[in-house]
């Protein structure tokens, strides 16, 4: 019953897919944009297993000046259990030994158990976290969301 955390690999799209669908509350992303995400941006890229069983997943893209947390998933029987807190965790990591200093991600304000998470990761790893601006609702086609940025301190 351990929790291990590795890297999405291709032979793992079914099950990643699956546990997307699974969810109500984040998009669902064509696969082309996932494969993108892997591509690119495969070390930001992650999933958690536990008994064999992905249970969870989170991936990023590397922008300009630093990560954009794009999405973050738990299966609803196992949340509340620390496992998006583990996830979150290692990709901040990941994030951090690749030199990146700011970490992007947005958050719809009904959105408490994700709003919760970040707050109290910040705050486990001392670093800042704080509101800068909304997404806008690119012409009423998608929840106006608040952007977040964690700074990463050393
Ligand atoms: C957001 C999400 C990833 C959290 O994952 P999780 O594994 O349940 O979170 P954890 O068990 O690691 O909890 C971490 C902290 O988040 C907070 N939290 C988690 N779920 C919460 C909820 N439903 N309400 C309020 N706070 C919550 C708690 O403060 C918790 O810290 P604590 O245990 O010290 O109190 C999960 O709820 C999820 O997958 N939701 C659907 C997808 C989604 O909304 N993704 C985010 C947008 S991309």
């Amino acid at each position: 019953m351990t929790l291990k955390i590795t890297p999405f690999s291709q032979d793992m799209a079914a099950e990643l897919l699956a546990l997307m669908h699974s969810s109500d509350t984040i998009d669902h992303h064509n696969s082309y944009t996932l494969w993108q995400a892997a591509q690119f941006d495969g070390d930001l890229f992650l999933t958690a297993q536990l008994n064999g069983q992905m249970v969870g997943y989170i991936f990023g893209r590397q922008t300009s000046n630093g990560v954009l947390l794009w999405q973050i998933c738990v299966a609803k029987s196992q949340q509340n259990k620390g496992i998006g807190m583990s996830l979150a965790t290692a990709f901040c990591k990941a994030a951090q030994v690749k030199g990146i200093e700011q970490i992007q991600l947005t958050i719809t304000p009904d959105n408490q158990a994700s709003k919760s998470l970040f707050t109290q990761l910040a705050d486990h790893l001392g670093w800042n976290f704080e509101q800068q601006g909304v997404t806008g609702t690119f012409a009423n086609t998608m929840k106006n969301e608040d952007i977040y940025i964690i700074t990463v301190l050393d």
